[in-house]
């Protein structure tokens, strides 16, 4: 005899009730005695309360290597759908270590690319929760084939909507990459890391110990390869961070970042900001007091605030609008850009250009790091940074505060590349280079032949930095648009921001620009 409807719902209940437990409840015990939570409670933590909507939550491996019906697990690994984080549309997918340790299936990897796909035709966010042993062993090749699947998806969305990967667990081998393509990459302290081949090769191959902590844990990453753009302290932390990047981001390249009801008054002027730059141009100062001062609440979530921190970078709000801040910090390296500076800022300028985040850059920078240049390839890398700002049609609005020398002037944010308001504070220096080593150059016979060096380096020095090391010359030719007082900053900026909220600019056709990497 046919089921009855009673039967027939029954059985969907029974059905869902089963997929929500995963790989079962031992597994899931011994999830939280590792210290993480399951797929689904992260999403829990990551949406809105209520809203998650799932897809192919009856979805079962395709293989038939897995161990039998046994081992056939409803959802297969991964948990996808979407849901709203601050009441806007989100795609998700949230891997299940608790099912064959969250390994990706030809069946897993097609539930991934599906709400892909939908974030794409939609114009959402995508939000990957990563804890994973990687290919599903047993499944061989086509497990690799649904990775490359993921790949493309990630390249081809890249630019249209925002991707965000927050790694909590293991995250193995080319399993690697999928983070690597998207926007930002969030770890956790202590429970996740990302390798491309664990200790025990690199032990085999190389005869190093090395921890997988060491290896490829958050804190590796978030200071020595800055592959994490952030590091939680533990997944709450982690999940927040990832809702607090969206609320600066559009939902895709068509639209503008959400703007917000500052109650921070536009006009507010802060004093202190005029004493901020020392006397000494020697002697450093936190670039991160300036960015506070100025911005709406002193708010600032900062990217990669643990490696090359001689380059700041981050995002803000200018009057209720959005903004990333690129900002050289005077107190690591003098805020001289050197390789890993250029590669983090650059990065982070073609982020905002590619989500119409308008940038506002702070110019205190003597210079590319002059001992590195030959032996490490700053001409190559420092040329991200500058091919970044010159493609950047996003507003632009500069703020000199101190040095801005040499090369270093025209990439960041210049007139010439496109700033579209550049301004100075009165302690700005605008010249080819510093004036010890403008002296050197200039006066090397006359200091040779002087009787007293020392002097007449001084007095050359002060020559050079009343005729040169000023905003003066830049401001006469119009390559600044104004100097104000410091303390006039944070009104200048809004104002700047209003006027350009219509700007338009493009670039020439093409298939694409040919950035050098
Ligand atoms: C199938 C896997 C698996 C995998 C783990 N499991 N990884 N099953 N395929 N890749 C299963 C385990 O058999 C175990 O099942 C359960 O998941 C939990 O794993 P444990 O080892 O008990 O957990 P733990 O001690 O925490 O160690 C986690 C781990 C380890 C570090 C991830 O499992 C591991 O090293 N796995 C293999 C990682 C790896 O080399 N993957 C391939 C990378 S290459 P039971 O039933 O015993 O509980 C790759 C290619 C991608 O991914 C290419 C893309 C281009």
């Amino acid at each position: 005899m046919a089921s009855t409807n009673e039967e027939r719902i029954g059985e969907l209940e029974a059905m869902r009730a089963e997929a929500l437990l995963g790989g079962g409840r031992a597994r899931i015990e011994q999830q939280h005695a590792r210290g993480k939570l399951t797929a689904r409670e992260r999403l829990d933590l990551l949406l809105d309360a209520e809203s998650f909507v799932e897809l192919d939550a009856f979805v079962t491996s395709r293989s038939s290597t897995t161990g039998g019906e046994r081992e056939r697990y409803l959802g297969d690994g991964v948990v996808t759908g979407h849901g709203t984080i601050d009441g806007r549309l989100v795609f998700v997918f949230s891997q299940d270590f608790t099912v064959f340790g969250g390994s990706l299936s030809e069946a897993y990897a097609a539930k991934i690319c599906k709400v892909m796909d939908l974030a794409m035709k939609v114009g959402a966010p995508v939000v990957g929760l990563n804890d994973s042993g990687g290919a599903r062993i047993q499944e061989g090749v086509v497990s690799l084939g649904g990775y490359a699947d993921i790949f493309l998806r990630n390249t081809l969305a890249s630019g249209v909507v925002p991707q965000i990967s927050v790694v909590m667990g293991p995250c193995a081998g080319g399993a690697v990459y999928s983070p690597a393509i998207t926007d930002f990459t969030i770890m956790v302290q202590g429970t996740s890391y990302m390798f491309v081949t664990g200790p025990n090769v690199v032990k085999a191959v190389t005869h190093e110990d090395v921890s997988a902590e060491r290896l490829g844990g958050a804190t590796t990453h978030a200071t020595t390869s800055g592959v994490a753009h952030l590091a939680a302290v533990d997944e709450a932390e982690a999940l927040a961070s990832a809702r607090r990047l969206l609320a600066y981001l559009p939902q895709n390249n068509l639209e503008e970042p959400p703007s917000i009801d500052s109650q921070d008054p536009a006009g507010r002027m802060d004093a202190d900001l005029d004493d901020v730059v020392p006397d000494d141009p020697r002697r450093p100062y936190d670039m991160h007091d300036v960015i506070r001062r100025i911005v709406d609440d002193a708010a600032f979530l900062e990217i990669q605030p643990a490696w090359a921190s001689n380059v700041i970078c981050g995002f803000s709000r200018l009057g209720g609008r959005a903004v990333g801040i690129v900002a050289q910090q005077p107190a690591v390296l003098a805020g001289a850009l050197d390789i890993d500076a250029s590669t983090k800022a650059a990065r982070f300028v073609r982020t905002c250009d590619c989500f119409n985040v308008p940038l506002l850059t702070l110019v205190d920078v003597p210079g590319s790091c002059p001992a590195l240049v030959r032996s490490t390839g700053i001409i190559r890398h420092g040329a991200k940074l500058l091919f970044a700002y010159c493609e950047a049609t996003v507003p632009k609005l500069t703020v000199i505060t101190r040095k801005a020398y040499g090369g270093a002037y025209d990439v960041m944010s210049s007139k010439h590349v496109r700033g579209d308001m550049n301004f100075a504070w009165p302690t700005a220096e605008v010249a080819v280079m510093g004036a010890e080593g403008a002296v050197n150059i200039l006066h090397r016979d006359r200091l040779a032949a002087a009787e007293d060096p020392a002097t007449e380096r001084r007095r050359l020095v002060a020559e050079y930095e009343r005729e040169f090391a000023n905003p003066w010359i830049a401001a006469g030719r119009g390559y600044v648009d104004d100097v104000i007082r410091p303390r006039e900053t944070r009104p200048r900026l809004i104002a700047a921001l209003a006027m350009l909220a219509t700007k338009r600019d493009t670039n020439p056709r093409k298939k694409h620009g040919n950035i050098p990497l």
